[in-house]
């Protein structure tokens, strides 16, 4: 069946036809769309294949002359034989019907607002097109309709009461044309570019939010300045327009000129939003503006290249909010992201490349290891070739490749000519699946200490074998009075070693920063981690050796007392950044324990996991007695909330201690809950009674208070199925499945309620297997209308193998169950299909 056919890298060929200009005219109507396409095509060979699904085409003709061509379910065709031998115009008049486009990709109508998501392949849903990303155009576009804002790409060039015109300059591909249309109000600013420029900027929300949108619009500033000042790279339009919306499945996307948000990375205020929130505003803000020079201005020459535009862009957002905030701290954070998403899927059935070499659907293929392993290679890149020559093939890049769609290849060789490093073995990293495993092991010989490093890659579906890729190892030798030497390795072969002039034995501190994306072994002495934890000068490794020792308790039957020692030192050094005291004294997550043990290779009992984490919970509690509230107390901030500069960490710090003395007493939540004046306070208030199940009154005021703000009511569902007490917590969501604020047909609810579930993983993998049930009931239900957002959370499954015999064999009947339902989508066909192989 063509819907099931693998798309391979190997068979890529340029389109037959170049196209120059695109002219769209949409009259739009709810119910049926009309949009005229005129397509200015260039000289080409063989037949005219067009892309097209769910179109009802009116009328098509080629210089005018009426034409007939060949429709199946993916496009169109028209023969060879009828086109004319020189340039052409082709003019494709089609209906749609954007109210019953559930899929929210192309144009979809929700709560009186005209939509459009074309990325990858929405544009095709649209108007019959070459909807791939090598095939770039000049847009201009007429929009007919009875609303007052009409947004499309590019520049404002008329407009009256029912229509407005608009002009992009740029040659993009289609997917990232966008319009936007409905009853919305601005927010205005600018911003003067280097060169000088007045450049309009507009966040466009519902009535009613405009109080929300300062925080995007400083985080909007910020980053193009930040690009300019980092890259050299300045805005090329005159206008910039970003329009939150509440129905969305991505969560942001880069459209020239007018990103498309979700509502939930522009809307934010001290009362509604989380610091993680506002954290969340800032860099999703940051990712699609940097993406108008990587990924629009340098697009990618098929979807297979996504990461070259991912990656890449990851990596700079990463960067800019390092800038804005604590350095070290966004490291640990993205490392958490990191192992939670990425780490979690290279070990597992669903593991691929940075550069996939087939798919069958291409949205499976927005992951974490496209773009957070995608960001680690170019960070990789940077460390090992330094900042200046970093610095230098990005300028060449620029130079070389604007207004070009381009590979992963071109990128590397980019490097390799303004660096001068023969990049050959780096590839390895983008055709690889797996996550690397380093090892090191020390020792001390004739006034030497010499490291051994060794790295093995684990077997992956379809790559039995794996090579040795290059490993930049930042390391340092500690001994009792601190740092003694340190240094970059790059480790290019299966073992290597690394010898050092010392005195004595020193403690050796290795992947400083996580220099690499692999999983480390240290085989040291046993009081290794607590030196590191107590006095590393890498602030990185004193969070890892926290998580090092708290894992010898949690994955194992490690002795609790170097975790509880270390972690109380730590908490009581005022020199050290309350965010970093915070992370410190947390827990890995349930699941950073069930990956350890797979490591392991332990079969995983999440009811034995959650036992263990609660345990250690218990006893930081006893350790730190009456100074948990006393120091939560004194350390937590005062006076107006600012979601920048030390305040967060403080807060952070300050929950972090709350939760642990309300294990013993919930009164002291209640307190706190009673005296927060900010989302982030009242959340970590809410959460202690909540898994104590004494939440009743309080969730019932909380809901009453913000009935009709979306995003809160979003946290109101997610906070109850993911933090309820694991035996309850499915109870919990089914019963609130039947609350009149459950439309499970908005994404983000959706995710809140079910996504907050699955996050419970002692619910989730009940040992009934009810969970499981549960949660293909859904992914079944949601497959009809959106089969995206059921593709991407039927990855909850992609662990099975963690399980014992009796758990796996119910996930495996669930995903059978799944597989052979009539009418699955392409999408969660092929994740349930490899998930299962
Ligand atoms: N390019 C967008 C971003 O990363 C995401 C688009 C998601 N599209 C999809 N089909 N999953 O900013
Ligand atoms: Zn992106």
């Amino acid at each position: 069946m063509s819907r099931q056919s693998v798309i391979r890298l190997e068979d890529y060929k340029p389109f037959s036809h170049p196209v120059s200009t695109v002219h769209l005219t949409f009259h739009l109507d709810p119910e049926a769309t009309r949009v005229r396409a005129e397509i200015a095509f260039g000289v080409g060979t063989g037949d005219l294949r067009l892309d097209g699904v769910d179109l009802d085409l009116l009328s098509a003709t080629i210089d005018g002359v009426p034409v007939t061509p060949i429709c199946d379910e993916d496009g169109l065709t028209v023969a060879a034989a009828d086109l004319p031998d020189g340039p052409f115009t082709w003019v494709a008049e089609t209906r749609i019907d954007p109210a019953r486009n559930t899929t929210l990709e192309g144009l979809y109508h929700r709560r009186d607002l005209f939509i459009t998501q074309c990325e990858a392949e929405g544009f095709r849903r649209i108007t019959y097109f070459p909807d791939r990303p090598d095939v770039m155009a000049v847009y201009t576009v007429r929009i007919e309709g009875d609303m007052p804002v009409l947004l499309s790409n590019g520049d404002l060039t008329g407009s009256g009461p029912g229509w407005a015109e608009w002009h992009d300059p740029w040659r993009k591909p289609s997917y990232l044309f966008a319009l936007v249309a409905g009853d919305l109000r601005s927010v205005e600013d600018s911003f003067t570019t280097m060169s000088g420029r007045d450049v309009t900027l507009k966040i466009w929300v519902r009535d009613g939010d405009r109080g929300r949108c300062a925080y995007a619009m400083d985080a909007l500033k910020r980053a193009m300045k930040w690009d300019e000042d980092t890259y050299g790279l300045e805005y090329d339009l005159d206008l910039f327009q970003i329009v939150a919306v509440d129905d969305f499945n991505a969560g942001a996307m880069e459209n020239k000129g007018l990103n498309v948000f979700n509502s939930k990375y522009v809307l934010a205020s001290p009362e509604t939003a989380t610091d993680a929130d506002f954290d969340g505003v800032e860099s999703v803000i940051a990712h699609e503006y940097f993406h108008n020079w990587t990924g629009n201005r340098i697009t990618c020459r098929d979807w297979f290249q996504l990461s070259l535009k991912e990656g890449l862009t990851v990596f700079r957002d990463q960067c800019f909010s390092a800038d804005m905030r604590s350095a070290p701290v966004k490291r640990i954070e993205d490392v958490l992201r990191l192992r939670a998403g990425q780490f979690r899927e290279d070990a597992g059935p669903l593991a691929h490349p940075v550069r996939p070499e087939s798919y069958v659907e291409i949205n499976n293929f927005y992951t974490a290891t496209v773009y957070e392993k995608g960001a680690e290679l170019i960070r990789m890149l940077r460390e090992i070739v330094g900042q200046d020559a970093y610095d230098a093939a990005l300028k060449l890049y620029f130079e070389r490749h604007d207004g070009q769609a381009c590979t992963i290849e071109d990128w590397l060789s980019v490097f390799q000519d303004a660096t001068g490093h023969d990049l050959s073995q780096f590839r390895r990293w983008y055709h690889q699946a797996g996550t690397p495993r380093l090892t090191v092991e020390d020792r001390f010989e004739e006034g030497e200490t010499i490291l051994t490093f060794r790295q093995t890659t684990p077997p992956t579906p379809g790559q039995p074998d794996k090579q040795p890729v290059p490993i930049p190892i930042r390391w340092g030798l500690l001994d009792d009075k601190g740092e003694v030497a340190n240094g970059m390795f790059l480790l290019s072969e299966a073992e290597q070693e690394v010898r050092v002039k010392t005195a004595a034995r020193t403690v050796p501190s290795v992947l400083r920063g996580f220099s690499a994306p692999v999983i480390l072994e240290q085989k040291g002495q046993p009081g290794d981690a607590g030196v590191r934890l107590a006095r590393d000068t890498d602030a990185f490794n004193r969070w890892e050796a926290g998580r090092t020792l708290a894992l010898d308790v949690l994955a194992g039957d490690g002795d609790p007392a170097p975790w509880l020692d270390g972690v109380c030192a730590v908490l009581n050094d005022q020199t050290l950044d309350p965010a970093l005291r915070a992370l410190i004294l947390s827990l890995p997550t349930q699941e950073g324990i069930a990956q350890e043990i797979a490591l392991r290779d332990e079969t995983v009992d999440p009811d034995l996991v959650h036992v263990r984490h609660q345990s250690l919970e218990e006893a930081l509690t006893s350790r730190l007695g009456a100074d948990a509230m006393r120091i939560s107390r004194a350390i937590r901030p005062t006076g107006d909330y600012s979601p920048d500069g030390q305040a967060p960490g403080q807060r952070a710090l300050a929950n972090r201690l709350l939760s642990l003395a309300a294990r013993r007493e919930t009164d002291l939540a209640r307190e706190a809950l009673a005296q927060a004046s900010n989302m982030t306070d009242r959340l970590a208030a809410l959460a202690p009674l909540i898994r104590a199940g004494q939440a009743e009154a309080e969730l019932a005021a909380f809901h009453a208070e913000w009935s009709g703000t979306d995003l809160v009511i979003d946290k109101w569902f997610a906070m109850q199925t993911s933090l309820a007490p694991a035996h309850e917590a499915l109870d919990v969501a089914q019963r609130l499945q039947n609350h009149e604020d459950f439309t499970w047909t908005v994404p983000n609810r959706f995710r809140a309620l079910v996504g907050g579930l699955i996050s419970n993983t002692a619910a989730f993998h009940r040992a009934d297997g009810a969970g499981y049930v549960w949660l293909a009931d859904w992914l079944l239900k949601v497959d009809k209308r959106n089969p995206m957002l059921a593709a991407r959370m039927s990855a909850a499954f992609e662990t099975w193998r963690r399980y014992d015999e009796g758990r796996q064999k119910l996930i495996l009947d669930q995903l059978e169950r799944i597989a052979s339902a009539d009418g699955l989508s392409r999408d969660t066909g092929e994740m349930v299909g490899r998930m299962r192989a």
